[in-house]
């Protein structure tokens, strides 16, 4: 039966960047689908209120503060996970940065080592902390973006930073292979969330990347529920190392 190749139900999945966005609306996806939802970003106050939404779906939620270029609040967030539900089957490293420098010279150390540190280094040691608690069948999602295979110099950081987690995900796949653990990315085209709005602010430049996308409009953050409960369930359990692309066709 197709719903029971996607059903979550006892599965426990940690989402990063949960409050809002991408992170919120897999979230909630994957509450829909049967699972209990480990809610984290920074903000705890901004987690609880989707931690609310879960429960009021009938599932269990754990609303856990993690700032992730941090290795010990890293540690600390799949502590409380397994602390709470006692195993870890669904890891999405979600929170992600993507600031502009006003030019290759202008890229200061901090905004380097920030963007490195939230995209990269946080992502490597949840997925190595995450998969010690893991049973076979778990599923380890990365968020990246186009612009780690199509960079651009507006882009030079987060697109450096995204191809590097495109490599880590693929050296974990086979790292994890033979534990039964998948780990896959989807590479994500433009959504409609805070950051879009941010390096896109006006309605004529929205309008704009619109028209150069094949279905033309900008994804909607629950239009990547699809493809993250296809990667999260057992409908893909002959799926690791793959990078997929979900962009509205591209540009
Ligand atoms: N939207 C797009 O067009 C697009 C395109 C390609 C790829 N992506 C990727 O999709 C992912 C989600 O992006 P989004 O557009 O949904 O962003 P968003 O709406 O701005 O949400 C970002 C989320 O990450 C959290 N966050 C930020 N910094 C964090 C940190 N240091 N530690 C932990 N959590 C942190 C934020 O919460 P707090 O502020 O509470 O920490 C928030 O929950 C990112 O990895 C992004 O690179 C997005």
């Amino acid at each position: 039966m197709a719903s029971a190749l996607f059903d979550l139900t006892g599965k426990v999945a940690v989402v990063t960047g949960a409050s809002k966005g991408l992170g919120r609306a897999m979230a909630l996806g994957f509450a829909d689908a049967g699972a209990d939802v480990v809610v984290s970003s920074r903000r705890v106050d901004a987690c609880e209120e989707v931690a609310e939404q879960i429960r009021a779906k009938g599932r269990r939620a754990l609303a856990v503060a993690c700032h992730v270029a941090d290795w010990g609040q890293c540690d600390a967030l799949i502590a409380a996970a397994v602390a709470e539900f006692g195993k870890i089957d669904i890891l999405v490293n979600n929170a992600g940065i993507a600031p502009v420098p006003p030019s290759l010279a202008g890229v200061t150390e901090e905004l380097f080592d920030k963007t490195f540190g939230v995209n990269v280094k946080g992502p490597l040691r949840l997925m190595a902390m995450a998969a010690e608690h893991m049973p076979a069948g778990g599923s380890i999602i990365n968020i990246s973006t186009k612009a780690s295979q199509r960079p651009s110099p507006f882009t030079v950081v987060y697109a450096g930073s995204k191809a590097a987690l495109n490599a880590i995900t693929q050296a974990t796949a086979q790292e994890f292979g033979p534990r039964g653990i998948r780990v896959n990315a989807i590479v994500c085209g433009p959504f409609i969330t805070d950051s879009f709005s941010k390096a896109i602010p006006t309605p004529e430049a929205a309008e704009h990347v619109a028209k150069m996308i094949t279905v033309g409009h900008i994804g909607q953050p629950e239009e990547i529920v699809g493809t993250a409960l296809l990667l999260a369930s057992d409908a893909s359990s002959y799926m690791t190392g793959a990078l997929i692309n979900l962009d509205g066709g591209g540009s």
